[in-house]
């Protein structure tokens, strides 16, 4: 019998009932149409099929995709498979868009800056754009059906650090501080009586002895510090020299380090996350590769896009393309300046969100002090400074090289960092970063390079943001004549990967359907 709530069937009483009744493969089944099957996100998108056409007796069509970014590759990867003709029109001199990896021999031009030449060793890589997925992204499905092998991404590590106040702890000591007395906190409020009208007896029960665990709490639920702070010297064969005990309440919320616990706490930053081996940027040439080079025209400007009642016309700096549908995937603050025929209110629309600066530092080091004296092996260290965050590298532990992420920035300490010359970044990263390492942050560094999004030509933002997902939103998910626009910009996944593939997913969809229903 299904569980039901006040007369009403509850989800998980549906479930319940259907398992009963049809087995595993019925309650899946049921799971997905409401939603809770662990699919992915991606559980309604069918790929165009080579077969749709011979099936229907019609043609496949000629598409012109503005933008080589992951939205751009995504699409056109997606309609190759069903044959159609796809170009894309990339004004950078090489397709990924903000899927950038930096390695020896590069060169990162700048908007009102200087070219910075990337020096690198041998193996040596700078993700300065996207730098982890999450597991239910559609990015991995990507990574799976390209073939290209990924690797865990430490985004939380206890042994990191968290600077905040002008103190440095570990990650594990805020965290044990923070829930030791949070917990104690909430144990004795239990014991006072205090939360007796919400809690039943049992509840009381269940809770206590819950806090106890999460706040590794004294006989008198009391928090008076743990192994669970670490050690300044760890146990062997003698019991070690544990943190001594932390401060006190008052204390532990004046330091601040609670703000740098939660990170990993939400569904987007959720632990353990994945990269690709080698490089973020293997996404992006393995789209290219499936696509084909010869479909990829980079240095193409687009000057003008214009809708007609039987195609699109496209110019570019390189001549006048013509196509039956035309996908634009570029930032929508870059598309709005682009003289088009679509109509004033999708030129406000693209007008809407608002870009922002983001940016990254990659410090290349002769020696991974930061595994031989810290024993931090990949994570994250979190601070109140203006670098926000610094990331040590969760691949080639042991190389004698390695580079860390001196900073990950945005809006207001990104459009600091990015008003600087590339000596002055380095400079002010590395004078943040010693406030946490010691000055071992300032020596064996041998290159440095540094990327300020807002400053990058063609792109001019880290990411953007809607002010809210309202019907300018809404109104360019739709096509405008022939034309379909794409782009993290276009989801509730801005800011990574997976929206630009969600994104082109939903416009091949609509366009396909499109053509497979037209006379
Ligand atoms: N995807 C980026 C990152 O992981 C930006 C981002 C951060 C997006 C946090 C959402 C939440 O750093």
């Amino acid at each position: 019998m299904a569980e039901t709530k006040g007369g009403v069937l509850t989800r998980r009483g549906l479930l319940v009932g259907i398992g009963a009744a049809g087995g595993a493969g019925a309650m899946y089944a049921a799971m997905g149409a409401l939603g809770l099957a662990p699919t992915g996100q991606d559980k309604e998108y069918t790929p165009p099929r080579q077969g749709d056409f011979t099936l229907s007796g019609r043609a496949s069509a000629k598409v012109v995709i503005i933008g080589a970014g992951v939205a751009g590759l995504t699409a056109a990867y997606e309609l190759g498979k069903a044959g159609y003709d796809c170009t894309l029109l990339e004004a950078r001199q090489k397709p990924g868009g903000r899927n950038l990896t930096l390695r020896a021999g590069d060169r990162l031009a700048e908007l009102n800056g200087p070219a910075q030449d990337v020096k690198f060793g041998t193996g040596v890589y700078f993700n300065a754009g996207p730098g982890r997925i999450a597991q239910w992204m559609v990015t991995l499905d990507y990574c799976r059906e390209l073939g290209i092998p990924i690797e865990t991404f430490i985004n939380n590590n206890a042994s990191a650090y968290v600077h905040t106040n002008g103190q440095t702890v570990r990650a594990r000591t805020a965290r044990a501080d923070m829930y030791g007395y949070i917990a104690e906190l909430l144990a004795k409020a239990t014991n006072l009586g205090a939360l007796d009208k919400a809690l039943t007896k049992d509840d009381r029960e269940s809770l206590l002895e819950f806090l106890r665990r999460f706040g590794d709490l004294g006989p008198k639920l009391d928090y008076e510090g743990s192994e669970r702070r670490g050690f300044t010297r760890f146990p062997a064969l003698d019991g070690g020299v544990p943190m001594p005990d932390p401060g006190t309440l008052h204390q532990v919320l004046a330091a601040g380090t609670g703000r740098a616990i939660t990170n990993d706490f939400g569904y987007e930053q959720a632990t353990p996350m994945f990269q690709p081996v080698g490089g973020m940027d293997a996404i992006a040439t393995g789209l290219q590769q499936a696509i084909g080079q010869d479909r990829i025209k980079t240095g193409a400007r687009v000057t003008g896009i214009t809708t007609l009642d039987d195609g699109v016309e496209v110019t570019h700096t390189g001549g006048i393309l013509k196509a039956d549908y035309c996908i634009a995937t570029l930032p929508p603050h870059l598309l709005a300046k682009i003289p088009h025929n679509l109509g004033a209110p999708i030129t406000a629309a693209l007008s809407t969100p608002v870009p922002i600066a983001a940016g990254k530092i990659g410090l290349e080091y002769g020696r991974r002090w930061w595994e031989l004296e810290d024993r931090v092996y990949g994570g994250v260290t979190e601070t109140d400074l203006d670098i926000t965050h610094i990331w040590y590298p969760s691949h080639d532990y042991h190389a004698e090289r390695g580079l860390l992420v001196g900073y990950y920035n945005t809006e207001r300490a990104a459009e600091l960092y990015g008003a600087l010359t590339p000596e002055d970044r380095r400079r002010r990263a590395l004078t943040q970063g010693k406030k946490i390492h010691g000055e071992k942050y300032r020596q064996n560094l041998l290159s440095s390079v540094s990327i300020a999004w807002e400053r990058q030509e063609h792109i001019q933002g880290g990411w953007v943001r809607w002010p809210s997902f309202d019907s300018s939103f809404t109104l360019l998910q739709r096509p405008a004549g022939r034309v379909y626009f794409a782009g993290d910009w276009l989801t509730h996944l801005i800011a990574w990967q997976a929206g630009a593939m969600e994104s082109a997913r939903g416009a091949v969809t609509q366009l396909h359907r499109r053509v497979l229903q037209s006379p």
